[in-house]
């Protein structure tokens, strides 16, 4: 089934990583393998599966080449990838600015470059969000550790009244995702932010100015979804072996840019092939093969 988004994307992919270090002394944290493949892998293959090809890889100068030689234009895949550098690490927030001629008059989705999501409903819940064209819409996953992330605040009847950026004491288990829709005020909403304690536009803000104006749009994400982390050694490490678990049992793979680029038919068997045996010698390529060879038919899936 072909989706097509009008939305623009922008990953952001900067960060010192400084909890992996010294992993990420000489290579930046969203390049890191996360089972089979780079970890920008997954928030790419997120927003492809939102039916999104126009997408912007924000990374700071030291990194941006890497991304740029991982991913080149994009063409291969039948997306449209571009580089823009954040100069330094000054918030989620700070994106919508670098990309602000990229988004032009466009609604626009955030994800971060480090956020791994799966699951049964995720794509129906994403592309909710991408049609819904006005205000902004987040997601909210209970966690065990909400201090580490933005957090919701609830009234008595559920809805949302605040929103906390890594509170000591958290007033809910529920975290805000590193996954945003945005209409396209979020570029005069973001040039109004001002610069928080810790030095960064912080994307918690840019979400309040949705709030205040009854404009947020909160979607839970269930049991049924896992929303990964990988800030820390042990945490990358269980999001490895969590994909492996899954991807070696049913012979599928999850966050795949290729497999989903040719489901959604923005590549036909031909240009797969090529991909396939650009990697012939790695069990990806055997996989992107074998796709073709007994022609996958199974439902669009991440
Ligand atoms: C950022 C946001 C936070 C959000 C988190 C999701 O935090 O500031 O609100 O919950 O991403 O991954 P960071 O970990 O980048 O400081």
């Amino acid at each position: 089934m072909t989706y097509s988004s009008l939305r623009k994307g922008i990953i952001l992919a900067g960060g010192k990583g400084k909890r992996l270090a010294p992993l990420t002394k000489s290579i930046s944290k969203q390049l890191m393998p996360v089972y089979d493949k780079p970890m920008i892998y997954y928030p790419l293959a997120t927003l492809m599966l939102c039916g999104i090809k126009e997408i912007m890889i924000v990374s700071d100068p030291d990194h941006i080449g890497l991304f740029r030689k991982l991913l080149d234009n994009g063409k291969e895949w039948g997306i449209d990838l571009q580089y823009a550098i954040q100069q330094k690490p000054e918030g989620v927030a700070q994106a919508v600015l670098i990309g602000e001629e990229f988004i032009g008059s466009n609604n626009v989705a955030i994800a971060l470059g480090d956020n791994i999501f799966h699951g049964n409903d995720l794509i129906s819940i994403l592309r909710s969000a991408d049609s819904w064209n006005k205000g902004g819409t987040i997601f909210a996953y209970p966690v065990s550790d909400p201090e580490n992330y933005g957090v919701l605040k609830f009234d008595h009847s559920g809805s949302v009244i605040e929103i906390e950026e890594k509170p000591k004491k958290p007033s809910s288990q529920y975290a805000v995702t590193g996954m945003y829709f945005y209409d396209n005020t979020v570029i005069e909403r973001a040039k109004k932010l001002n610069f928080s304690s810790r030095g960064e536009l912080e994307i918690t803000d840019l979400n309040k100015s949705y709030l205040n104006d009854q404009l947020l749009n909160v979607k839970m994400m269930g049991r049924g979804i896992a929303w990964l982390d990988t800030g820390t050694i042990d945490s990358l490490q269980e999001a490895s072996l969590y994909i492996r678990t899954l991807e070696y049992r049913q012979g599928l793979k999850i966050g795949c840019p290729e497999e989903i680029s040719w489901r959604q038919g923005w590549i036909n068997d031909n240009q797969l092939v090529k991909l396939a045996n650009n990697l012939s010698h790695s069990s990806y390529g055997e996989y992107l093969r074998r796709l073709l060879e007994f022609k996958i038919k199974d439902p669009l899936s991440n």
